[in-house]
């Protein structure tokens, strides 16, 4: 049988063909815009996901024999506040995952409603990327779409309901809303009523490896596939990529370098931090996971690579970077703010330590180097937890090059295990349908079948020794900026 995967991402869709036994048969990827109608806000159309969806689809199974599909699912951007009227339209545009504009919202909740109560409620505290303070934001600022909102849903979710019909989402996305209960993956009755809405506005919950539904048969017909193709409901893109990179059960660990950045540590145990530095969510494997989320990781590189050096030949870049650990340019990576471990919309991205002597392949590496060492200050967190992690399994664009990939495990003092297929959350949607299917038992089963670790990169012992002493220049960096990140607004 076939499996079809649809991540969900920022900058485009990613579609994936899987058979039963984890053999990819297809990849495509079709772009999207991305509108930011002011500084710090960043938006996307609900309806262009979807016709890109479908139009990738269509062209992931052109030389498919499509009456083998059984089962669609997902790895979707997270936080997304997508809101359709009682007609089920689109009421405005989506605010996305790295959208700042909600500070005052934030603000709201964590210090009148109070970070107590929102842990206390949802294991997390408020994040302007978050969807409660989105809902808050609209009920504030837009009063008239707020009265026609008849439900909220998270960005693959709406193409979970364009597919099948169902307003339905999954335990590990809900968790990233603040309107989730997570350690009794429920509805947070508290936070409702703190957003002012019902719990009716809200889609039915699932487990990521449940089936929502079948097709609806006007859309397998167009499609061409079966009518008793199963959607699964699928997962938030960096739990589905946990599941596509094997990290599930107790204590293992997941990097993604995408458009954003993220430490995933996978728990069968609920767990929170002290100060809430990293988000406590539900995992696609029925179990927890802990998470730390930069705003901006291979995002960075691009924007230095395409918009200011003016080169789409990254790699011969990356060629002309010899010095590792002895870098003494720094870059802080903060260039739509910062959520893990800082929570700081008006943080900036910041080059420090140039001379007259500093090369472009300087700037470059510390441009890298800094979103490595931002994914430490997570790291750090997890460790002060007393949470002993010794090797990372790593996806994402950003972990195609293998120079990032040493900076990451001495930065770090990681083994990096790289594997066959790095495809992440297209790749775990698709596990999530096969098992969703029947394919496999659970999905540890799945990723124990079908990830496979090819290669490990070894943290090398005097490197990791020479990057100790730099994160220790770096970590002095943003406090001593933020101060000016109040004013430079
Ligand atoms: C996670 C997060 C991002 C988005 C990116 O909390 O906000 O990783 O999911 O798609």
């Amino acid at each position: 049988m076939l499996y079809i995967g649809i991540d969900l991402g920022t900058s485009a869709v990613k579609l994936l063909l899987m058979e039963g036994d984890g053999k990819i048969r297809n990849i495509v990827s079709r772009e999207y815009p991305i509108y930011f109608p002011n500084p710090g806000w960043s938006e996307q159309r609900p309806e262009d996901w979807y016709e890109q969806t479908m139009a990738g689809i269509q062209e992931l199974l052109a030389d498919a024999d499509r009456s083998q599909v059984a089962g669609i699912s997902f790895g979707g951007q997270m936080h997304g506040l997508v809101i359709l009227d009682q007609d089920d339209n689109v009421i405005r545009p989506a605010l996305l995952w790295n959208d700042g504009r909600t500070y005052e919202e934030c603000d709201y909740l964590n210090n009148v409603i109070g970070k107590e109560k929102l842990s206390d409620y949802t294991a997390n505290i408020s994040f302007t990327g978050f969807t409660a303070p989105k809902i808050l934001w609209v009920k504030n600022k837009e009063p008239e779409n707020f009265a026609r909102i008849a439900k909220i849903m998270l960005p693959k979710d709406y193409i979970a309901y364009k597919l099948t019909g169902v307003h339905c989402t999954d335990v590990s996305d809900a968790s990233g809303m603040l309107l989730f209960d997570v350690k009794n993956r429920k509805w947070s009755r508290e936070m409702c009523e703190i957003c002012g809405i019902t719990e009716n506005q809200l889609a039915t919950c699932y487990e990521s490896y449940e089936s929502v539904g079948c097709v609806l048969p006007e859309i397998a017909d167009q499609l061409g596939i079966p009518h008793t193709v199963k959607v699964a409901a699928g997962a938030g893109d960096n739990a589905a990529a946990a599941v596509g990179t094997g990290t599930v059960g107790d204590g293992m660990c997941n990097i993604s370098l995408g458009t954003s950045g993220t430490i995933f540590i996978s728990s069968k145990n609920f767990g929170v931090d002290k100060y809430n530095a990293l988000h406590s969510f539900a995992h696609a494997d029925g179990s927890y996971h802990l998470m730390g989320c930069m705003l901006s990781a291979a995002s960075c590189n691009k924007w230095w690579m395409d918009d200011i050096i003016g080169t789409g030949d990254y790699a011969a870049e990356q060629k002309a970077i010899e010095k590792l650990g002895e870098n003494h340019v720094y870059f802080l990576p903060y260039l739509m703010g910062e959520r893990s471990p800082h929570n700081n919309p008006n943080a900036r991205g910041t080059f420090i330590g140039m001379t007259m002597d500093t090369t472009r392949a300087d700037m470059t590496q510390a441009v890298l180097e800094g979103v490595a060492f931002a994914l430490r200050d997570s790291f750090e967190v997890a460790k002060s937890l007393g949470i002993k992690i010794e090797r990372t399994k790593i996806c994402g664009g950003g972990a195609k090059s293998p120079l990032w990939k040493k900076m990451i495990a001495n930065i770090l003092n990681l083994k990096v295990d790289v594997i066959e297929v790095e495809e992440g959350p297209s790749l775990g949607g698709a596990m999530l349908a096969a098992v969703a299917c029947g394919e496999f038992a659970n999905v540890e089963e799945a990723a124990a079948r079908i990830v496979k670790v090819v290669d490990t990169v070894e943290p090398d012992p005097e490197l990791v020794a020479k990057y100790d002493e730099r994160y220790a220049q770096f970590k002095e960096i943003y406090p001593a900026c933020k101060p000016l990140f109040e004013i430079i607004k």
